[in-house]
């Protein structure tokens, strides 16, 4: 059995309380009257053994595409049952004096709140809870797109307000204004550190420069001992500035403006410093060097010719092709080996031509060949074969050494089959011989 009421003003989502069994007709009244002015409401009297498909049929029959969902102690289990089964019709759980049981994953945003305070507070929780305007998209989907932005990496510190101090990794940080010289970064509700942070009086903004990866990913951990396991300095300002950064600013704090699931931390410079070290990047999920895009840069614009190539791992394999100047011999999908200087564009061309859909991922090597001479850049990627056509691939324990052109292409792929193992990348700039080489994601 359902009941359903809505007032002239019931312009807001649906909602749907439970009734089990066990629950008496009176449950929810209070909730019913207040909310029905403002949303459509709907009650399921749960009749059956199955009330998740008779919450179904109900949405069914009164053309609810999306609901809210609201359960009372053990009608919880039904709330969850049906969030579970139907993720894309529940937007929102409110649970009154039920505990889900742990490791519950909900795909939605989820109310526990208790019944002791009076059907008042059980209202203005749900007022609250149901008021929050929800996102139209997929945050995954979202938070991948705002990845395709380019940023540097900092780590924001506070002296905090207990002596204690705070850190954690961010690249929300942007360059605010001049006159007065203002920045911000945006802190997570979610960040253990967030009451710190916008109660502080100031903060230090860290630019982390390539080599601080790691400092970056500690603390980008929950870990309790950040600022013992970090080389760091109390600044001008009094907030901590971590040691080998690119730059830094210790701030005090102008304004913190609420900002959805974040808040927006406005700093005013009071100090800073900057060194000529190069900035470590971060786009897409992954760390970037740009030393070595700035290598790669300096290679393709250098006197001797420059070959452009890529490691392709398609379903786990080596994509090789054959080399046109040894019978028997193979090469890694490159360009410029031979005819004009090769460059990204003609690598794309030519594995295109080549029946492939590869996706070239950051730089893996940039050498100098010194058999050749040639100036060489790696990327590393996927590739998708449309057509098998000429591509040859090879296990990576099983790689035909001596069908390869060179040493330098060897000693190449035994790195890259050797960090590709432990899941650990690094790039490499120098000779085959010597270089650098540095890490990244
Ligand atoms: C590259 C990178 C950038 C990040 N940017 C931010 C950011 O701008 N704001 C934020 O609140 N968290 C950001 N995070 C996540 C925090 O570093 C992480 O949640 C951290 O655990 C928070 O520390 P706390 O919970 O100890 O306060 C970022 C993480 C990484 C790896």
């Amino acid at each position: 059995m359902a009941s359903e009421g809505h007032g002239p003003r019931a312009t807001g989502e649906a909602i749907l309380f439970i009734r089990g069994k066990r629950q008496a007709a009176r449950l929810w009244a209070p909730q019913i009257e207040i909310l029905a002015a403002t949303h459509r409401v709907v009650a399921l009297d749960v009749e059956g053994d199955d009330p998740v498909a008779e919450a179904r049929r109900l949405l069914d029959d009164l053309a609810i595409p999306s609901v809210n969902v609201v359960a009372c102690g053990d009608d919880g289990l039904i709330a969850l049952d049906l969030a579970a089964a139907h993720p894309q019709r529940v937007r929102r759980v409110a649970f009154v004096d039920f505990e889900p049981p742990e490791n519950t994953r909900l795909l939605c945003p989820v109310l526990r709140t208790r019944a002791d305070g009076g059907p008042e507070a059980i209202n203005g929780a749900l007022a609250g809870f149901l008021g929050q305007r929800l996102s139209r998209f997929d945050n995954r989907e979202l938070r991948s797109a705002f990845g395709s932005f380019i940023t540097g990496v900092t780590i924001v510190t506070t002296a905090g307000v207990d002596g204690q101090p705070r850190g954690f990794t961010a690249n929300s940080f942007t360059s605010v204004s001049l006159e007065p010289p203002l920045l911000l970064i945006c802190v997570g509700k979610a960040a253990a550190s967030v009451d710190v942070f916008r109660h502080a009086a100031g903060f230090a903004v860290n630019i982390l420069s390539e080599e601080q990866k790691d400092t970056s990913v500690l603390f980008a951990s929950k870990r309790p001992d950040k600022f013992e396991a970090a080389r760091w300095r109390p600044g001008p300002f009094g907030n901590p500035l971590i040691e080998g950064s690119a730059a830094w600013f210790d701030c005090a704090r102008y304004q913190v403006i609420d900002a959805g699931d974040h808040i927006i931390l406005m700093g005013h410079v009071e100090a800073f410093a900057y060194t000529d070290a190069n900035p470590l990047g971060y786009a897409r999920g992954h760390y970037i060097t740009l030393g070595l895009e700035q290598a790669a840069v300096n290679a393709a614009s250098s006197a001797s010719r420059t070959v452009v190539g890529a490691i392709l791992e398609s379903d786990g394999r080596l994509v090789l092709l054959p080399d046109p100047a040894r019978p028997d011999g193979l090469i890694l999908p490159e360009a410029g080996r031979t005819g004009p200087n090769g460059s990204a564009s003609q690598l794309h061309h030519l594995l295109v031509r080549e029946g492939m859909d590869a996706t070239l991922g950051f730089l893996f090597a940039v050498f100098e060949n010194p058999e050749t001479r040639e100036q060489c850049i790696y990327y590393r990627g996927e590739a998708l074969l449309h057509a098998r056509g000429r591509t040859v691939l090879a296990d990576f324990e099983d790689i035909p050494w001596d069908r390869l052109p060179d040493e330098a292409t060897r000693s190449m792929l035994r790195r890259f089959a050797a960090e590709r193992k432990i899941g650990r990348f690094k790039v490499y700039s120098g000779d085959h011989r010597q270089g650098t080489v540095k890490a990244v994601d």
